[in-house]
Parts: C-alpha cells; sequence; structure tokens
C-alpha cells in the first residue's frame, strides 16, 4: 500500500457500515420500514444506539411521533428485500407487503419487529439531534431477541451469520475471522 496520503471528497469514508431495517409504528400511519446505513452503537450502559435519517423519509416523522423504532439486523438472503425498502417509500404503500417481509409485534414497543431478521433490537427514542442533512436518533435498547439457534444461555453467537454490509454503493457479506478480541497481546 502506498504510504503517500491523498484528500478524499468521498463521504463514507468510515465503510464499511452494516445495513439495518428499521421498523416503526404510528397510530395514524400504521407500520413501516426503512433501509438505514448510518446506524452505530453509542453506549453500554445504558445501552444506546442510533440510526441517522433525513426528515423527508416518511418514517422520520412516524419514529419522531411514536417515540420508539426497532433495529432489524438481515442477513444476506434478504439483500433483495434490504435494497427495496431503501427505494421504494412507505408513502406508497405497505412496504411491509411489497416487500415480503412480516411485522411482529415487539415485547416492549409499539415498532414492530421484522420476523425474518435472525436479531431485533427495540428502541425507545430519547434523542433526536438535527446533524444537518441527517437527522441522528438515538434510542435506549430496551430489548433484544435473536433467533433461538443463535443464543446459548442468553448469548448471542454471530459467528456464521451472513451479515450485510454497505461499501460505496455496494452490498457487501461480511467475511472470514481475521482474530478474537485480545489476540495482540498473546
Ligand atoms: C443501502 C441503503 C442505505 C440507506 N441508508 C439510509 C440512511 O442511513 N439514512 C436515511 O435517511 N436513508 C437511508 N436510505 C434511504 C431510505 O431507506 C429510503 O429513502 C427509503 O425509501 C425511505 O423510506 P420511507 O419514506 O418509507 O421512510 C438508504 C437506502 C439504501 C438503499
Amino acid at each position: 500500500m502506498d504510504s503517500k496520503k491523498l484528500q478524499v471528497q468521498t463521504p463514507l469514508i468510515l465503510a464499511p457500515v452494516p445495513v439495518v431495517l428499521v421498523a416503526c409504528a404510528h397510530e395514524k400511519l400504521g407500520y413501516n420500514l426503512l433501509t438505514i446505513a448510518w446506524c452505530g452503537v453509542d453506549c453500554s450502559s445504558p445501552e444506546m444506539i442510533h440510526v441517522s435519517i433525513r426528515p423527508g423519509r416518511h418514517s422520520y416523522r412516524m419514529i419522531k411521533e411514536s417515540g420508539c423504532f426497532t433495529v432489524n439486523v438481515p442477513t444476506v438472503e434478504l439483500t433483495r428485500q434490504v435494497d427495496l425498502c431503501g427505494v421504494i417509500s412507505g408513502k406508497d404503500g405497505d412496504k411491509f407487503e411489497r416487500a415480503g417481509l412480516t411485522a411482529i409485534p415487539a415485547s416492549k414497543v409499539e415498532a414492530p419487529l421484522v420476523a425474518e431478521c435472525p436479531v431485533n433490537i427495540e428502541c425507545e427514542l430519547r434523542e433526536v439531534l438535527e446533524l444537518g442533512v441527517h437527522h441522528m436518533f438515538i434510542g435506549e435498547v430496551v430489548a433484544k431477541q435473536a433467533s433461538a439457534d443463535l443464543v446459548t444461555d442468553g448469548k448471542l453467537d454471530l459467528t456464521d451469520l451472513p451479515l450485510i454490509v454497505y461499501v460505496n454503493g455496494e452490498y457487501r457479506v461480511l467475511g472470514d475471522v481475521v482474530g478474537r478480541s485480545g489476540f495482540s497481546l498473546k
């Protein structure tokens, strides 16, 4: 790799980032979901995560007014649905139905879970930071669940899960394990 560094114009320099399906519920507008690449973990206690959403999205108002959302982690088999949920709007019809995805009740919040996603995180909205083009929705995690085959004694094992990451406009599958936490000290 060339040791010389050049300035870059590309905004997404923290790639790869995970792709998730964020679902919401609204008393007048029903259920909806959208694809989100800009999300992340912010705090471990209390557990807080964020998703960054443009105000023009149909889901924006739904989450802001309902005060909750769920983050659903898809695997590679769902790539087509993930893409579709990111290019059509819930303004134009039932996106769960159009994508062939199933909304099931969450345990603590009104927003539904996406049944087909093996990992589902329920959040109560704590803060919205109006950063600019995107507003950062910070949610406190109030419940987390995963498909039974991924859980042993309450611990989640993601080792074999083909998660999708988003790099420069392309979907990729998370690759090989190249080390375990702390291996550099051994
Ligand atoms: C791979 C991918 C990643 C996306 N990431 C974001 C994001 O982080 N924030 C955002 O506001 N929109 C993002 N979008 C766009 C929304 O998912 C898209 O505008 C969607 O149609 C909004 O749906 P809604 O109007 O039903 O809320 C992404 C789209 C794709 C395909």
